[in-house]
């Protein structure tokens, strides 16, 4: 049996009739660029996050971009993040000229650990980024409490974390990702939850004054048309993206529904391995938080001969991340050491994402469960 780490053909096929039509209207109309059908997608974002704007941008990275932007945050600011995330969190922040000051991460969540924050805020710091990694929220009441009485702006990286719940209440949803900072980011990159063909990205706040400079500055700050307020950036969201998006957004909660599944099925099927292997960590989930599985994220001892095992097998691992970006060559000028973020490291050299999808067979699964026991009963350990 092959258990590839991801595939999107299934899903296609099962909305292959949808797309066709969807992108047929596009055609027929001629219009590549926002219009009506990005103005729909944003009100159904904007909704589905229980926020009151959405602005369809180019790609995740952008909308970050356009956020730190919108803020009037650049040269000599600095702006906290963790640094085990992907790389646009801080590229953002760089690329706007500000410094990224780095915040360890907390050992079962892999999210920024708020008790850090607060020894790392100077009078530069301009905004935190938490980042909601693999599909769950940061533990947001205490990291708001800081900023609020610090002043700081915050904005979310729910790159990976669309339609995840911060605390849910009985019978009532909790804060949804990107609704509870000045401004939340999204991406649609094709393996993101809610995939476009292509890159795609989406900005949601509160705030109207916000809203409207993202919307002015993913456009070249031009409003009107031709009369530049601010320099902005070419950051539209593509029509034929947005079409795509509106046909799959309708298939999310139920495939959502299918990962968080697939997900509690590892959490039963690894159960007798955990007292056996010492140090093999299944994911965390905080305050019976919504996890939407964007990754399934497992700590493993012994994990890159673990992970050649498994490829020899046919099951597809990959690694987020392998290298924190406090030990990024690009910001060697930041002068950080092997060491200063140690929990950063270890889940670095220790972690693997396992195969989850909506559309993963439990059959796979019991696979690529039953292939992990295999390898550690070689070792003396386990079932
Ligand atoms: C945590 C995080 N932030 C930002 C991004 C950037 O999104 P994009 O790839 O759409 O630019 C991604 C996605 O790749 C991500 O996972």
């Amino acid at each position: 049996m092959k258990v590839p780490f991801f595939d999107l053909t299934p899903q296609f096929s099962s909305i292959e009739e949808e797309i066709k039509s969807a992108l047929e209207e596009v055609f027929k109309t001629q219009q590549f660029i926002l219009g009506p059908k990005v103005e729909v997608l944003e009100q159904a974002i904007a909704q589905y996050c229980q926020t009151r704007y959405a602005i369809g941008v180019a790609s995740g990275s952008d909308a970050l971009l356009l956020s730190l932007m919108a803020l009037g945050i650049g040269t000599g600011d600095e702006v906290i993040l963790p640094p085990f995330t992907f790389f646009a969190t801080a590229g953002s922040v760089s690329r706007v000229g500000a410094t990224p000051v780095f915040v360890d991460i907390d050992p079962e969540t892999y999210n920024m650990d708020p008790s850090k924050i607060e020894e790392k805020i100077t009078s530069k710091t301009k905004a935190i980024i938490p980042v909601h990694l693999f599909g769950q929220c940061v533990d947001m009441d205490p990291l708001l409490q800081i900023a609020k009485k610090k002043k700081i702006f915050v904005i979310e990286d729910a790159a990976q974390a669309l339609g995840a719940e911060y605390k849910p209440h009985q019978n009532a949803n909790g804060q949804r990702a990107g609704e509870m900072g000045d401004l939340g980011c999204f991406s649609f990159y094709p393996t993101k939850n809610l995939g476009a063909f292509g890159d795609a990205g989406m900005v949601v706040t509160n705030n109207s004054d916000l809203a409207e400079k993202v919307r002015i500055l993913r456009a070249h700050g031009s409003q009107p048309k031709y009369f530049h307020k601010w320099i902005g950036i070419n950051s539209r969201l593509d029509t034929i993206q947005a079409a795509i998006l509106l046909v799959k957004f309708k298939h999310l909660e139920k495939w959502t529904e299918a990962r968080r599944k697939r997900a509690e099925q590892y959490q039963k099927l690894f159960q007798d391995l955990l007292s056996s292997v010492p140090g093999l960590r299944l994911p965390m989930i905080q305050y019976k938080n919504r996890h939407i599985f964007h990754q399934y994220v497992v700590r493993f001892p012994e994990r890159n001969r673990l992970r050649q095992f498994l490829t020899e097998d046919g099951i597809g691992t990959d690694i987020y991340y392998p290298l924190p970006l406090h030990l990024q060559e690009c910001y060697s000028f930041l002068k950080h050491r092997q060491g200063d973020f140690p929990i950063s490291e270890k889940a670095a050299e220790e972690t693997l994402a396992l195969p989850i999808y909506p559309e993963l067979k439990e059959e796979q699964e019991v696979f690529v469960v039953d292939r992990i026991k295999a390898f550690y009963k070689d070792r003396g350990l386990g079932v």
